[in-house]
């Protein structure tokens, strides 16, 4: 079970991290564990690092890839990072000197046609990171009707068009259930031909199937809920990075950073702080880093990616 995914800023995940030997480390998103295996051997000879994936296929595609190197060096739980506060600490990771957040999906689940996260998917339009909770992106499809689905194309694919996409996907299920991401993506492409006058530099559902994604996995609400626990989790000079790959993740985390950066939560009008919060976070990359274009010709999938990172302080 061979990984094809390729980790991005890779080396700039690793001079952020900089991970020692002897230390803990947290990778929330193990993803073909490209990036694990970097820090594993970064920390060489005990380092030891939790991994964890909602996907239980990339949980068993690292455990026979990386446990005959690292033995019990290598902690993998499959979970949500929501949950990373509980898993952290059965787990004995309870002050961490890194953690890192790789946001979104894998080449080796967006290969995975079964899975329904790539337009040419024939298989079950599913989208579930965790195919044993929540339910398939097919039954919001299906279930919702043209305002919710236009609220939520707008709301979470910042989608322009969502109106007409959605009043077309009610037409089309009066016929026969949108049952694959193939046919979804026809759909949309039916929907919003090519203007000659104006090239697409990506496939006109791209904003949809983001949008699907994110609410088939409370996406959103996860990162706030995995960010927080994270950052609890950090001893002083550990350090956070996370990697986001579109807007409306990035801001989250650039919010959660600076609310972290500033501590005190007093309204401006207020002369005087009584909220008594201190700064938790010093930032390590302002405003953020994005790929090269060297990375971004030999990895096209890095090219939406933003680093964040910043370093607990001892508050
Ligand atoms: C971009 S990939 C990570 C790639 C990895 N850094 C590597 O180098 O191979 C993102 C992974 O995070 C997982 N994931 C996304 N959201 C998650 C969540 N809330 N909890 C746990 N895993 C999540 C996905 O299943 C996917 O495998």
């Amino acid at each position: 079970m061979e990984a094809t995914h390729i980790p991005v800023l890779a080396d700039e995940v690793m001079s952020m991290l900089a991970p020692a030997p002897g230390s803990l480390q947290i990778d929330a998103t193990l993803g073909g564990g490209g990036h694990t295996e970097r820090i594993l051997e970064a920390t060489d000879p005990d380092g030891r690092l939790l991994g964890l994936d909602a996907d239980g296929a990339a949980i068993a595609r690292v455990e026979s890839r990386l446990r005959p190197r690292f033995g019990d060096r290598l902690v993998l739980r499959q979970a949500n990072f929501r949950q990373l506060a509980t898993i952290a600490r059965e787990a004995g990771f309870e002050a961490v000197d890194g953690a890192l957040f790789d946001l979104g999906l894998s080449s080796d689940q967006l290969a995975d046609t079964d899975r329904g996260f790539g337009f040419r998917a024939g298989g079950p339009l599913d989208m579930r990171f965790d195919t044993r909770r929540g339910v398939p992106a097919s039954e919001l499809l299906a279930a919702l009707d043209v305002n919710e689905l236009t609220a939520l194309f707008r709301r979470y694919g910042e989608e322009p068009k969502a109106g007409r996409i959605a009043r077309a996907i009610v037409d089309a299920r009066r016929t026969a259930p949108i049952a694959s991401a193939e046919e979804l993506a026809a759909l949309i492409e039916r929907v919003l031909p090519p203007n000659p006058r104006q090239p697409r530099r990506t496939h006109p559902a791209t904003r949809v199937f983001q949008a699907l994604r994110i609410a088939v996995n409370e996406e959103l609400d996860a990162l706030e809920a995995g960010l927080a626990a994270a950052l609890d989790l950090l001893r002083p000079g550990g350090r956070l990075v996370v990697l986001s790959y579109h807007s409306l993740e990035d801001r989250i985390v650039k919010r959660f950073l600076a609310a972290e950066r500033r501590g005190c939560v007093c309204p401006p009008e207020i002369p005087v702080c009584v909220c008594g919060r201190n700064p938790r976070l010093r930032l390590l990359t302002r405003p953020s880093l994005t790929p090269t274009a060297e990375e971004i010709a030999a990895n096209p999938r890095a090219r939406s990616a933003r680093m964040r990172a910043a370093e607990r302080l001892a508050a």
